[in-house]
């Protein structure tokens, strides 16, 4: 142990350190809002929110001391804690500015008290100021739960200082076998690939029904679904958008879905020409679009909204961070 250098004996703390370290302790995001004397709402992005008691139901938050709402909590009888939901990382941005017009364009729900009332979060605590205390370079709001309410949308998360999003993990880790995999076998139930290719043909199991109505194959379905996005696509033009699949549609496939009034020429045929969907073809991909869908909601009324979330988030970074270079699908401006 190194030498104690502070009257109290307390080993040097190196502050940036000590924040590093406590920015593991996994939070979720705030906004405190009151009310200055002159009727105008105050509010700011905290994060050091805690529960303190049930009964009497007592909440706490600390203030830095050079905040500039600091005079105006000093004094207010009333504030409200707002815990963020997951899409509310935009709102915590902008109360985490200093000298913003904050409350601009907000739409606010009536409280019980003045103190002003955020809608759209995971849950909310309408408090009576009952201690303040001095802690070091913050101060230590302790309030009073008056009134409080809660909604489903699951909420947003702060850790090392970055947003994040709760996956809930099972008290015992989910294994898909209990075999042991043969020595020589290199392959493992956690390989990301074998996860990834799993998940994807177990989920979309019930789209093979909505295919084979219209005795479609994979390649045929992708361009389907190129098309209901983006109408009127080359063939050359559609495997640009499906290439990742490892798939192509060829002139065969392409004719026979032609044949099957899914897709026609606008013009006459010629090998370069653009396709468009007919309104069968579009009943066709409506039907597999709402499938993709339900199976989705089943989905999340399994693993919940908020795991449903942070997997998209993962697999979004993932199709990104492994992007061949794609044309873009959704935007206006690239075929
Ligand atoms: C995720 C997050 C958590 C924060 N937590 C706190 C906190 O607990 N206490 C605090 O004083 N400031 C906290 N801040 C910083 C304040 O939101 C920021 O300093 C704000 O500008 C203060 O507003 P004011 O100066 O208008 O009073 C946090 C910021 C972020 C982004």
């Amino acid at each position: 142990m190194s030498a104690p250098n502070s009257s109290n004996h307390t080993p040097k703390i190196d502050p940036k350190a000590l924040r590093s370290a406590l920015g593991t302790f996994t939070t979720g995001v705030t906004i405190i809002t009151t009310q200055a004397d002159n009727g105008e709402p105050v509010g700011l992005t905290a994060n050091s929110f805690n529960s303190v008691s049930l009964e009497p139901p007592l909440v706490l938050w600390s203030l830095a001391k050079t905040a500039l709402s600091l005079p105006i909590f000093n004094t207010a009888e009333h504030w409200n804690v707002h815990v963020l939901s997951m899409d509310q990382q935009a709102l915590s941005n902008r109360f985490a500015a200093r000298g913003e017009d904050k409350f601009k364009d907000l739409q606010l729900d009536q409280g019980i008290t003045n103190a002003p009332l955020l809608s759209q979060c995971s849950a909310r605590f309408q408090c009576k100021t009952a201690f303040i205390h001095d802690g070091g370079d913050h101060v230590i709001f302790i309030g009073e739960v008056l009134d409080f309410d809660q909604s489903n949308l699951p909420p947003l998360v702060f850790q090392s200082g970055q947003y994040a999003l709760t996956a809930r993990k099972p008290w015992q880790d989910v294994s898909l076998s209990q075999a042991d995999a043969p020595l020589e076998c290199s392959y493992t139930e956690d390989l990301l690939g074998y996860l990834l290719g799993r998940a994807h043909f177990q989920m979309l199991k019930g789209m093979q029904q909505e295919l084979a109505k219209y005795d479609l194959t994979s390649s045929h379905f992708f361009a389907l679904s190129v098309l209901a996005i983006r109408d009127g696509l080359t063939l050359a033009q559609i495997n640009a958008h499906i290439d990742y699949t490892g798939q192509a549609l060829t002139q065969g496939q392409l004719d026979q879905l032609i044949h099957a009034n899914l897709l026609a020429y606008r013009e006459s045929k010629t090998t370069d020409a653009e396709v468009f969907l007919t309104e069968q073809g579009r009943q066709a991909s409506l039907g597999q679009i709402a499938q993709a869908k339900a199976i989705e909601d089943e989905l999340i009324d399994e693993l919940g909204r908020g795991d449903v979330t942070a997997l998209k988030l993962l697999l979004k970074r993932i199709i990104h961070q492994t992007d061949p270079g794609l044309p873009d699908l959704w935007s206006t401006d690239s075929n």
